[in-house]
């Protein structure tokens, strides 16, 4: 298939669920190569939007009904940005009118949950499905996986942490039957940053709880085994300070030398790396995405891949793989064993 110019037509992309997705919705109505149809949320007004007048600001319609959208709206695209347990006819209506999806993380509630996903997926074989698995699409973390490539060669020993402020989570992410847990919901984020930079995980061990009296675990320090032998220690959760802006760090000890990732807002900006025998360190920034706009690269790689027929990454094994490793960090909290992947 050739590359699309400039002159070919855009994805045209419906948008489902108005919380988090209000952000994916304002980043598709300016980006090159898409065009905001149509956005849709049951409970407007819960979101404090005004459907019409907000959609039209953007260019598109407003509906209630995220089914109602697919059926009536003439799209190519449809990003899902509703809570994982309500997403069944959403994928099964974009899959029968042989719709993309950018769908958001965690890709299922638990592993039962990702099996019936896959399953669904699985009627639609030719469906492009991408992960929001926003930060390995990061420049700085884009990076990192080049240079692990290059002349860091691969990673070895890592020591990551991404911990939400305290009071930022959604009730629904504490109900086990909706998005069971911080670790499945947010922590997810660093444990598909950690498999893009280390490869297949095999084995986890846990230690933390609910510190805060939160329903679920709200703090967690776990240790990762990859089959390629690297080790990597994690802190997730959500125990963060608001004032701190959620800083982001990643420390990685590699075959030929070390790089740290550092940010806040939960993205990474800034890294530092050098070569074993290198004398001075080489430091690279990105500025790092405005507020709501931690998916743009996300969406900018779907939409080329779209247009360039390709398929988008990260995909949907990412999104189980990361499930599978949130409820084996569960597993391994509640036995204190080590837990296989
Ligand atoms: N990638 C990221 O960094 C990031 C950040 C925040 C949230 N998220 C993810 O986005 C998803 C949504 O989270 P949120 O915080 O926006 O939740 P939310 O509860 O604030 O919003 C979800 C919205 O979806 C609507 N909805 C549900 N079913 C619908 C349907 N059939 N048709 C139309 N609207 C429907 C609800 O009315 C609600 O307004 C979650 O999976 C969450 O993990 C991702």
């Amino acid at each position: 298939m050739s590359t699309p110019g400039p002159t070919d037509p855009p994805i045209r992309f419906g948008v489902i669920g108005l919380g988090f997705g209000r952000c994916h919705a304002k980043v598709l109505s300016t980006l090159p190569g898409a065009r905001l149809v149509a956005v849709a949320d049951l409970d407007p007004e819960a979101q404090g939007i005004d459907l019409e007048p907000w959609a039209a600001r953007l260019g598109a319609r407003g509906h209630r009904d995220g089914l109602r959208m697919i059926a009536e709206e003439e799209l190519d695209a449809v990003v899902v940005a509703v809570p994982p347990a309500a997403r069944r006819r959403i994928v099964e209506a974009a899959g029968e009118r042989g719709l993309a999806v950018f769908l958001e993380k965690p890709f299922a509630v638990d592993d039962a949950h990702a099996e019936e996903m896959t399953a669904l997926f699985d009627r639609f074989p030719g469906m492009p499905v991408m992960m929001d698995f926003c930060l390995r699409h990061l420049p700085a973390v884009r990076r990192l996986r080049e240079l692990l490539d290059g002349p860091l060669g691969e990673g070895l020993v890592v020591n990551a942490d991404l911990v939400l402020p305290r009071d930022d989570s959604p009730s629904w992410v504490w109900d086990t039957a909706v998005g069971n847990g911080i670790v499945n919901e947010n922590t997810c984020h660093l444990l598909d940053t950690l498999c893009c930079l280390l490869g297949e995980p095999v084995a986890v061990q846990a230690a933390g709880g609910s510190f805060l009296g939160s329903p679920l675990e709200d703090g967690v320090a776990v240790t990762l085994r990859f089959a390629s032998g690297a080790a990597a220690v994690l802190t997730g959760g959500a125990l963060g300070a608001q004032a701190l802006r959620t800083p982001a760090a990643l420390s990685v000890y590699t075959r030929h030398g070390q790089a740290r990732l550092t940010g806040h807002d939960h993205m990474f900006g800034d890294l530092e790396w050098a070569t074993a025998d290198s004398a001075d360190p080489e430091r690279e920034s990105w500025p790092l995405p405005g507020r709501g706009e931690i998916s743009a690269a996300a969406l900018a790689h779907f939409v080329a891949a779209l247009r360039a027929g390709t398929a988008p990454a990260p995909g949907r094994d990412a999104g189980v793989l990361a499930v599978r490793i949130a409820m084996a960090v569960r597993a391994a909290l509640t036995s204190g064993a080590t837990v296989k992947i």
